[in-house]
């Protein structure tokens, strides 16, 4: 028999580990060979533990488990009480474009073996037959924009550092995925690490680097385990080292793990902390394309941006660009989280109106009571009532309604929601999470915690003051975590004004 039982943070954290545990022993108990393979997530958080076995009808997936299921599981697999059916089939998966994700859940995670076995290093050997230029040129042809947050376009930075001359050249991951509601880069660390590795080999090539970091956030102890697991063998394997695949050309890489902030994930911040200094944020110019890590040309990019170039490069810029929305191509990693039904990973191409994204996909909420708001791009997204459920996912639709999708994360939540209070929250997080550099931000956020304040206390003159404060923040901060604070702000202030009614004349 051979049985998938995800290793991913959020299946382990429902049990997953016993339920490996629990197969292995009813497994001795009566003498059944069995392979036990330690998956990534396929994304559907609300199934983990999400067991898989192989059979000749495909794999039959079980969930959510608990132990006393496993017993079952030798017994009558299609008579299971948590019987799904065949995984693949299951519509949450079956309705999505997996491009970037088409491994994850699939294979070993640490199988060079299967990862070629499903398409992996095929982009990296095409690339190592083209020329540098070629390779940034397929990139900026499939339209790839970064996933970080702010939609850069991919082929354009490094188009940049391809450019720049130097002895040295750094390619930097950034995965430090401080926003909430957000984990599509822990899942592909935990689930495909080979794709970030080669996209990493194949960025290197692109632009004349031939070293590599990936900033880890600490509280993810299983991708960083995976990632260095992963990386060891990838040079026992040669995708990375000296000689990559036996062409000659050199590009090695390291796990870094990060402290913690929130701030630490903004790229020069966190040049700063992996170059040993304080996580504080450098005024740009100069770009970190041309004066970035110590000083020399680094891509700076985020997971998900890498870890989509091997299938760039795999299928042809044409192939990924063919799907999307307006300057929106390709296909966007969506994370559902919140007061959901199905929460969970759902990569599909950009265009999906947000309203077919929680009430049809994600099922609506999981208290059963209406939507009132999602926030939409982390905690410096804008919240969007139903109103604005119509709203297409792509990156310009979004900006036209104020809003941001950032990394795709969407937090749902229902009426008993406070906005007032979330918007409270906005301030107060920039003001605990601020690198402290430029005084709007600094001295902004604190002075916004104070205003809103006021306003819940009756202080009408204080509304105005806050939009004032919004638009100073918005103007002159130095970085997005200050510039965007005012998007959940101002969103809550805007859709829900009567929230921010002073309580004292409401009372009149
Ligand atoms: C406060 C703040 C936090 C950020 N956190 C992250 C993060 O956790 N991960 C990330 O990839 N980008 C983050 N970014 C965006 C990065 O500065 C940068 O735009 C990104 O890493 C570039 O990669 P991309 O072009 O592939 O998106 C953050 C930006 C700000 C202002
Ligand atoms: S906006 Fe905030 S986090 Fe960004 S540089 Fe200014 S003080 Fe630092």
């Amino acid at each position: 028999m051979k049985i998938y039982v995800p290793l991913d943070t959020a299946a382990v954290a429902v049990g997953a580990d016993a339920i490996a545990d629990a197969i292995l022993a009813e497994a001795k108990a009566r003498d059944i060979p069995v392979e036990l393979i330690r998956n990534g997530t396929r994304g559907m958080v609300w199934l983990e533990p999400l067991v898989e076995v192989e059979t000749e009808a495909g794999r039959l997936g079980f969930g959510p488990m608990e132990t006393a299921d496993v017993p079952f599981l030798f017994d009558d697999l299609e008579g299971h009480a948590k019987a799904l059916g065949p995984v693949e089939e299951i519509p949450y998966l079956a309705r999505q474009t997996r491009l970037t994700f088409a491994r994850c859940g699939v294979i070993d995670p640490l199988s060079i073996a299967d990862y070629e076995a499903h398409g992996g290093l095929a982009g990296l050997r095409r690339a190592l037959a083209m020329t540098p230029a070629d390779v940034v040129q397929e990139v900026t042809e499939s339209g790839l924009r970064g996933r970080g947050g702010a939609g850069f376009p991919t082929g354009i930075k490094w188009n940049t550092v391809l450019g720049a001359e130097a002895d040295q050249k750094y390619i930097i991951c950034n995965a430090d995925e401080g926003d909430s509601g957000t984990f599509a880069d822990r899942m592909i660390m935990e689930g495909d690490p080979f794709t970030l590795i080669e996209g990493m080999a194949i960025a290197g090539l692109a632009v004349g680097a031939t070293k590599g970091y990936v900033y880890l956030r600490s509280e993810y102890p299983v991708a960083i385990r995976v990632m260095k697991e992963a990386v060891r063998i990838a040079r026992l394997n040669g995708l990375l080292g000296a000689d990559l695949l036996g062409s000659g050309k050199a590009f090695d890489m390291e796990i870094r793990v990060g402290a913690g902030a929130y701030v630490c994930g903004e790229e020069t911040s966190l040049l700063n902390s992996l170059e040993g200094k304080r996580g504080i944020v450098r005024a740009k110019p100069p770009l970190p394309a041309l004066e970035g890590f110590l000083g020399k040309p680094t891509v700076v990019n985020n997971v998900i941006s890498l870890a989509t170039v091997p299938v760039i490069l795999e299928k042809g810029a044409q192939h990924y660009a063919d799907f999307g929305l307006g300057r929106s191509r390709g296909t966007m990693p969506i994370q559902i989280a919140g007061n959901v039904k199905y929460g969970g990973l759902f990569e599909t191409a950009f265009g999906m109106p947000l309203g077919d994204l929680i009430n049809d996909i994600a099922g609506g909420t999981a208290t059963g009571r209406p939507v009132k708001a999602v926030q939409v791009g982390g905690p410096l997204g804008a919240y969007l009532a139903p109103a604005k459920f119509d709203t297409p996912f792509g990156y310009e639709e979004f900006t036209a309604e104020d809003a941001l999708i950032g990394h795709a994360g969407i937090v749902v939540f229902d009426d008993s929601a406070d906005m007032l209070g979330m918007a409270r929250f906005a301030m107060e997080f920039c003001a605990v999470e601020s690198c402290g550099k430029c005084t709007p931000c600094r001295i902004g956020a604190v002075r916004g915690v104070e205003t809103i304040d006021r306003i819940k206390a009756g202080d009408s003159a204080a509304v105005e003051l806050l939009t004032d404060l919004c638009d100073t923040m918005k103007e002159g901060s130095l970085c997005a975590l200050g510039g965007f604070t005012p998007f959940p702000v101002m969103s809550a202030l805007e859709q829900f004004p009567e929230e921010f009614t002073p309580a004292k004349e409401a009372a009149e």
